[in-house]
C-alpha cells in the first residue's frame, strides 16, 4: 500500500493563532508515528506562519519513522536545512501572498538554482524530492538534474473532485507516474487529499507515498489525531487491496 506522510503544518497554525505553546505540533508528530504513519511533514515558510525553528530543530530530534521537510530555494532555509539535515527535503515553490502551495515547482525555469541547492542538500545526506504538476516535461527536468524522487501536486485533482470530475486529472496524474517510474524514479502524491477522493490516487500502481496534511488535521478536531490518522491508513490499505496488492 502506499506509505501516508502526515503534514502536521496546521497544528502549528493553530499554535501561532495565539502565539502560545499549544498545540505543539511535536506531540502531534509523536501520535501520528504511533497511529502507523510513514513520515512526518512539516514546511517551514519563510513567513514563519505556522512551523517555527524549534518545531524542526525538536522533529528533527524526535521523530523516528522519516522527516521530511517542505522548502523554498531561499538560501537562509536551505542553510536550516543543511543544519538540521532531515532524512528527506521536498522543495516546493513559494508565494508570500498564497493560503498554501498552490502550483508545482517550474523546475526547467529555475534548474540553475535547483542545481546548486539539490547538491547542497545531497551533500548533507539528505534525499531530495521536487513537489511538481503531473506534467512530463517538468519530470524529465527533474530527471536531468540528477533527481530521483518527486511528489506529484495533486490539488487540480482535488478541486476537479468537488465538482465530481476528477477522472481527467486522475488519469494525467496515472499517466504522469507511470511515465516518471520507467525512468527509474519514486512518486509521490499530495495536496488536497481527503477521506472522499485519496482512493483513486491511492491505487495508481507505483504511488509510493502520499502526504497529506488539511483534511487529517481537521478531521482530528471532531475525532482525535490518532483516529484521524488510522482512518487514512484504512482507506490506503484497503484501496492496496483493490488495486491487487
Ligand atoms: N505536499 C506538499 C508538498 C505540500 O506543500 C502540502 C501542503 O503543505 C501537502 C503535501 C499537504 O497538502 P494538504 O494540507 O492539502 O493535505
Amino acid at each position: 500500500m502506499p506509505k501516508l506522510g502526515v503534514n502536521i503544518d496546521h497544528v502549528a497554525t493553530l499554535r501561532q493563532a495565539r502565539r502560545e505553546q499549544d498545540p505543539d505540533p511535536i506531540l502531534a508528530a509523536c501520535i501520528c508515528e504511533q497511529a502507523g504513519a510513514h513520515s512526518i511533514v512539516a514546511h517551514v515558510r519563510e513567513d514563519r506562519r505556522h512551523m517555527q525553528d524549534r518545531d524542526i530543530l525538536i522533529l528533527h530530534k524526535t521523530i523516528k519513522t522519516r522527516f521530511n521537510l517542505e522548502m523554498s530555494l531561499r538560501p537562509d532555509i536551505v542553510d536550516i536545512a543543511c543544519a538540521v539535515k532531515p532524512q528527506q527535503a521536498t522543495i516546493v515553490p513559494e508565494g508570500r501572498l498564497e493560503i498554501t502551495t498552490e502550483g508545482g515547482l517550474d523546475v526547467v525555469r529555475h534548474r540553475g538554482r535547483l542545481k546548486k541547492v539539490c547538491g547542497q542538500l545531497q551533500k548533507n545526506a539528505i534525499t531530495v524530492s521536487l513537489f511538481i504538476a503531473a506534467d512530463t516535461k517538468q519530470i524529465e527536468a527533474a530527471h536531468d538534474l540528477g533527481i530521483r524522487v518527486i511528489e506529484l501536486h495533486t490539488g487540480a485533482y482535488a478541486r476537479a473532485c468537488v465538482k465530481r470530475d476528477g477522472a481527467g486529472e486522475l488519469k494525467k496524474i496515472s499517466t504522469v507516474c507511470a511515465f516518471a517510474r520507467k525512468l527509474g524514479m519514486t512518486v509521490n502524491a499530495g495536496h488536497g487529499l481527503n477521506y472522499s477522493n485519496v482512493r483513486p490516487i491511492a491505487r495508481i500502481e507505483g504511488m509510493e507515498e502520499l502526504n497529506i496534511g488539511h483534511s487529517i488535521i481537521s478531521r482530528a478536531v471532531f475525532t482525535g489525531l490518532e483516529a484521524a490518522v488510522k482512518e487514512m491508513l484504512g482507506l490506503l490499505s484497503s484501496s492496496f487491496v483493490q488495486r491487487g496488492g
